[in-house]
């Protein structure tokens, strides 16, 4: 883009930066995603270097942004809480122009060695600055405009991870006089969804990430509401320290911080040079998505608290450090459409069509809606300028639309009405759609007359923590079940177990050897366990823990099938919802006889008495493992159910409950924490020993489970 008048374009970027910057800090609601600001206010820059005459002291790129709420009071930082640079160049150059830079400033000729640096998570939260006075948090501020923030003590007091008081021992005694502790407040992506999720089965506005909601969180006025936001943080810093003496290096720093009781993200490391800190960069891009929350970028600092005291500051950002982005996980495009998918359950979902854009790593064209509701609420429309987000492994989501001024109201496509687009009718087989009182989700009453629910069907019957069926494609699928009509290959699930080679080898990209493959996988199938099979028939709210729960408590399929209500309240976690919706399931004559032919193709499992009858020797009884790292020979999900089948629960963190962590390798943060905690580690071989023999374990497993474990 290029415009004739730089003075013109710059006092419009600046405009619409302040404009933006103020929706962001202080009102909590930004319009445009991050990426979208940078690139206005790098335009900016760009044209403030080429045209110096053209910077004022207003221009957003002079100064650090935001400003103090009305409604908290504020609070004047001891000592600035200032911003750091940040590379958005390509790859590789982010951290070679950074070690450029370091080397330059220090004058390090090429005979000098590499410079010694910290790298670390760049958090996407808030940055908070805690005040310890004594050891006693005494207060909680926001950056504000990096002078002066605000005080949200009181809410910052919720988030169960920060320390009220400081944990000894200190260097030199005492606790420091004065210790600030910065770093930022940010919320995990579980805590997000299940947030949002509530949000939306209330019928509430939901929140755009996990940033915003915590920024929400924290300036919450209400700090019983803040505390419903389960909050998170991590230090990654010090403001004004008086009376303590602050370790050499920044490593250093934050061990002690640790040992003081802060939490500290154990992903950080020291690294030598430009290469150590692309190294990392690297490692923790591979690891981005399996996160538990969203990060932006690396940030790399000069490890040695001497050289960053000499290196000194410019303008509002210290020389030693920078932060090194990532793709950018929330973009802007068009929304070209709206189609409707029919799920497993019948369930109709709005799903964006898009103009493709590269977000969080890919190319995105396709995403959820999630309801006609949630749809409505964003105001997205045909045509509109869209935030697209996709962090992590979930599907991507459109968040909200981008408002245009120069948009005329009334040009803008129709409201999306999920009920006069499909005409009232099922887009895969036209029976009658239906909207259940209180459901904030249209359904297919077709059930498994309707080809796309018979399709999804069978491929969760497949999937992997199903039947396990190796080679039951999404394609492939398609194919078998057609257009619902007469010549489809596949009516029920039971008709897979009927299918023949000759008939697999005539369709499209099957050969007679995945044919062959395909005949076999089928057959391996059909040696299973009851858990498996039950969570295979995709009855609704019965996953696969549930399905466990009710295998283990009723050991064979009649007495479940045959259960009241009552008994079947009795099973774990299964409540009135569970209860009913197995109930319905069973209830109908079809799915009985799906299941009986399922029965009669020659499905089998090993069927028991039941919680009532003794279950078999169960030498991991009561206790709780982590799993992490990569072991050997055994899949993460062979390992699992060897533990459960033992009678021990696999639970995804290291806490305090935790009895035995089993560890392959790249082993890490679970690792370390099971380390601090002293929990017991086993590696693959020692697990398998252990299971096959517990009774003359080496590490002494008879005699902690002896101690109350
Ligand atoms: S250091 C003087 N380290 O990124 C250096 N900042 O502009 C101060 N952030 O909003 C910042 N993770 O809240 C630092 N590991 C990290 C960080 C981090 C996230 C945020 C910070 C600030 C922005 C830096």
């Amino acid at each position: 883009m290029s415009f004739s008048d730089p003075a013109q374009r710059a006092a419009e970027l600046r405009s619409l930066l302040h404009e933006h910057a103020h929706r962001y800090y202080v009102l909590d609601e930004p319009e445009i995603p991050d990426a979208e600001y940078d690139r206005l206010f790098q335009e900016l820059q760009a044209i403030e270097a080429a045209h110096p005459e053209l910077l004022s002291p207003d221009s957003p790129t002079q100064r650090v942004l935001g400003q103090v709420l009305a409604g908290f009071s504020p609070v004047t930082h001891t000592v600035a809480m200032l911003s750091i640079r940040t590379e958005t160049d390509t790859e590789a150059s982010g951290a070679l122009a950074f070690d450029a830079r370091v080397r330059k400033e220090l004058d390090w000729g090429p005979e000098q060695p590499p410079v010694e640096y910290a790298a670390e998570l760049k958090f996407d939260g808030l940055a908070i600055n805690l005040r310890y006075e004594h050891g006693i948090l005494v207060q909680a501020a926001t950056r504000g405009d990096g002078y002066t923030g605000e005080d949200v003590t009181q809410n910052i007091r919720t988030i169960g991870q920060i320390p009220l008081r400081l944990r000894g021992p200190f260097n030199g005694g005492s606790a420091p006089s004065v210790l600030e502790v910065r770093g930022e407040v940010y919320m995990r992506r579980d805590a997000f969804d299940t947030l949002n999720e509530r949000q939306r089965s209330r019928g509430e506005k939901t929140f755009v990430n996990p940033r915003n909601a915590a920024a929400g969180a924290v300036r919450q006025l209400d700090p019983r509401i803040a505390a419903q936001r389960p909050l998170s943080f991590y230090a990654y810093g010090i403001g004004d320290v008086q009376d303590w003496s602050v370790p050499d290096t920044h490593s250093t720093l934050l061990d002690a911080l640790a040992t003081m009781g802060m939490p500290v993200c154990t992903d950080r490391t020291v690294a030598l040079g430009a290469t150590g800190l692309l190294a990392f960069y690297e490692a923790i891009r591979a690891r981005r998505d399996a996160l538990p929350f969203d990060i932006d970028g690396i940030v790399y600092k000069v490890n040695s608290r001497a050289l960053q005291q000499r290196m000194g500051f410019v303008s509002r950002e210290p020389r030693w450090a920078v932060a090194h982005k990532y793709p950018a996980q929330e973009q802007v495009t068009r929304l070209l459409g709206i189609d409707v998918q029919v799920g497993r359950t019948g369930k109709l979902t709005p799903v964006a069509k898009l103009e493709p854009v590269f977000v969080g790593g890919t190319t995105v064209s396709n995403a959820t809606l999630h309801n006609e509701d949630e749809a409505r609420r964003k105001d997205v429309r045909v045509g509109d300028s869209v935030i697209v987000r996709r962090a992590g492994d979930v599907i991507p989501e459109v968040v909200g639309r981008v408002p245009s001024q120069s948009v005329d109201e009334t040009s803008r496509g129709p409201v999306f009405d999920l009920f006069d687009q499909l005409g009232g009718q099922c887009p895969a087989c036209g029976s009658a759609i239906v909207r259940e009182e209180g459901e904030v989700d249209w359904r297919c009453s077709g059930g498994l007359y309707c080809p796309a629910q018979r399709k999804q069907a069978i491929l969760h019957f497949a999937s992997r923590r199903a039947m396990d069926i190796e080679g039951l494609g999404d394609k492939l699928v398609d194919q078998l079940v057609g257009e619902g009509d007469e010549k489809a290959l596949i009516h029920t699930l039971a008709d897979l177990y009927n299918l023949r080679a000759e008939q697999l080898s005539n369709l499209d990209r099957m050969g007679g050897r995945s044919a062959d493959n395909l005949i076999a996988a089928l057959e391996n199938s059909k040696q299973t366990t009851l858990g498996r099979f039950l969570f295979s028939l995709g009855i609704r709210h019965v996953g696969e823990t549930t399905a466990k729960d009710l295998a283990k408590h009723f050991g064979s399929l009649d007495r479940l099938m045959n259960a009241s209500a009552d008994e079947l309240l009795q099973v774990h976690d299964v409540g009135p919802v569970v209860a009913h919706s197995l109930h319905t399931f069973f209830d109908q004559p079809h799915n009985r006889e799906v299941i009986a032919q399922l029965r009669v193709a020659g499905i089998t499992w090993q069927e028991s008495d039941g919680a009532a009858a003794s279950t078999g020797p169960q030498p991991l009884a009561s206790t709780t493992w982590v799993l992490t790292g990569t072991l050997p020979t055994l899949s993460r999900d062979q390992a699992k159910e060897i533990i459960e089948a033992a009678g021990g629960k696999v639970t995804g963190s290291v806490s305090k409950k935790t009895n035995f962590v089993l560890a392959g390798s790249e082993a890490g943060s679970k690792l370390e924490k099971a380390k601090e905690l002293g929990i017991t580690v086993m590696d693959e071989a020692e697990f398998l020993r252990h299971c096959a023999n517990p009774g003359d374990d080496a590490i002494g497993f008879e005699g902690q489970r002896a101690s109350g474990i």
